[in-house]
């Protein structure tokens, strides 16, 4: 293995406050990095690209033999609720079965309904701007970020206001970002598992409700379609359905709403290009990605080595683990020109990692990506004024899931 300087260590506050000045380093000194904690680290956009779409070598191997790296062997990974659903999401499963589940999904998340849903998406951000822009500011993550989505995503799956009042969708955000830690790169102290769990369980409730519910009563909405998908005679079971819709909520959730606040904070340190964006909003679709290449709201994604392997020459023994940091290639000087300049009129920012590729490339990015045009061009129109800059940003624990806990705003 490479003789290392140093050693990349997911908890390091220096890492979560600036990332991307350890990202540089690697990148130079150790491209394909073996780290203290037991797994691979590639860094350039090329060999994280090479990786997650070389599905014959990379995949992603035994769940709980991943899972107990973290805490050991005598850990009982499916013992908990949280980590048992992720063992059952169909981003951590290899062919056949991926190609199963996520096919039932395809076969209901539609390219018809995703662009169904442009008015609707208008339709709920102007409403929450016009209940908010008499205020003259926010915290843009609680106030906006998070509503816009949920809201979406509840619309998607068809769960009606009824079933959804506010203090619940409240609850269901909490849910998600506490069950969601159980994404991360190490070990959960104790309380911070049982707490996962406790919310995993909640969501298995309130989500088998939902589809109980449609079984009896059939609908237009993608819950019924879930219920109702079939591959040949094989439709999802009860668990498979309940597991999918919270995958498919989350994903939807949590990493659009912190693509909208890490976009915010952007155009907060460049203001001259959310002027530009304020004079042309039609560069919102475009600003998207960018925001996605610049300050992706996730920034890794793992893989295991299913056989011996190699990463641009570095061996990887079979059963091996490599964080593929997205972040990392998105800001690669080999991939982009001037990667650290945010520049929402970018020609090439689509190239960026931040919605995977092969096999598992983001089944939501159409959504995502209609999500944040519409918020930032409906932002920057409705309120040109908007500045969200603080000097220290709340950024939440945890690497993967890059977002902050609140982002003050004014206009
Ligand atoms: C800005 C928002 C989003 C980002 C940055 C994002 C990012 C990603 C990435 C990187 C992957 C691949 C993971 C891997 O290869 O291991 C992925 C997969 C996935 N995403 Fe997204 N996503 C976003 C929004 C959404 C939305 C809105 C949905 C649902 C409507 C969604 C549902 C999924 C699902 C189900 C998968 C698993 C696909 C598979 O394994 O075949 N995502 N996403």
């Amino acid at each position: 293995m490479t003789e290392t300087r140093f050693s990349f260590d997911p908890s390091d506050p220096a890492l979560l406050a600036d990332p991307y000045k350890v990202f540089a380093r690697l990148r130079a000194e150790d491209p394909v990095h073996w780290t203290d904690h037991g797994f691979w680290v590639a860094t350039r956009h090329e060999d994280v690209r090479a990786v997650i779409m070389d599905r014959e070598r990379f995949g992603q191997g035994d769940f709980v033999r991943n899972i107990q790296l973290f805490y050991g062997p005598d850990f009982d990974v499916l013992a908990h609720p949280s980590y048992r659903w992720l063992s059952e999401i169909f981003v951590f499963q290899d062919p056949p079965r991926h190609t199963r589940l996520r096919g039932l999904v395809t076969q209901a998340l539609t390219a018809r309904r995703v662009a169904a849903m442009r008015p609707r998406v208008q339709e709920i951000c102007d409403g929450l701007i016009d209940e908010l822009a008499p205020r003259g500011h926010m915290d843009a993550i609680h106030d906006f970020a998070y509503r816009l989505p949920t809201r979406v995503m509840c619309d998607m799956l068809g769960i009606s206001d009824a079933e959804a009042p506010p203090a619940v969708l409240e609850q269901l955000n909490q849910a998600i970002a506490e069950a969601f830690l159980v994404f991360g790169m190490e070990a959960l102290p104790p309380e911070i598992l049982a707490r996962a769990d406790r919310q995993m369980l909640f969501m298995e409730d309130f989500f088998g409700q939902i589809f109980a519910n449609r079984r009896a009563n059939p609908q237009d909405d993608l819950a019924t379609d879930l219920v109702n998908a079939r591959d040949g005679n094989s439709a999802l079971t009860n668990r498979e359905v309940v597991t999918v819709a919270i995958g498919l909520f989350g994903a939807g959730f949590e990493t659009t709403a912190h693509m909208i606040g890490n976009g915010l904070l952007s155009f907060g340190r460049n203001p001259a290009e959310w002027a530009r964006l304020v004079a042309e909003p039609e560069l919102a679709r475009n600003a998207s990605d960018e925001v996605l290449r610049f300050e992706s709201s996730l920034i890794a994604t793992y893989r295991t080595a299913l056989t011996d392997a190699d990463i641009a020459g570095t061996p990887i023994k079979a059963g091996q683990r490599v964080l593929c940091l997205l972040g990392a290639g998105n800001r690669d000087p080999q991939a982009f020109s001037e990667p650290n300049r945010f520049d929402i009129g970018r020609t090439d920012a689509t190239r960026h990692l931040s919605f995977g590729g092969g096999i598992h490339f983001c089944v939501g990015a159409q959504l995502a990506r209609l999500e944040g045009e519409i918020a930032f061009e409906t932002l920057a129109r409705r309120l040109p004024g908007l500045v969200a800059n603080p000097a220290t940003p709340a950024w939440r624990e945890g690497l993967l899931f890059r977002g902050m806990s609140a982002l003050p705003a004014s206009w």
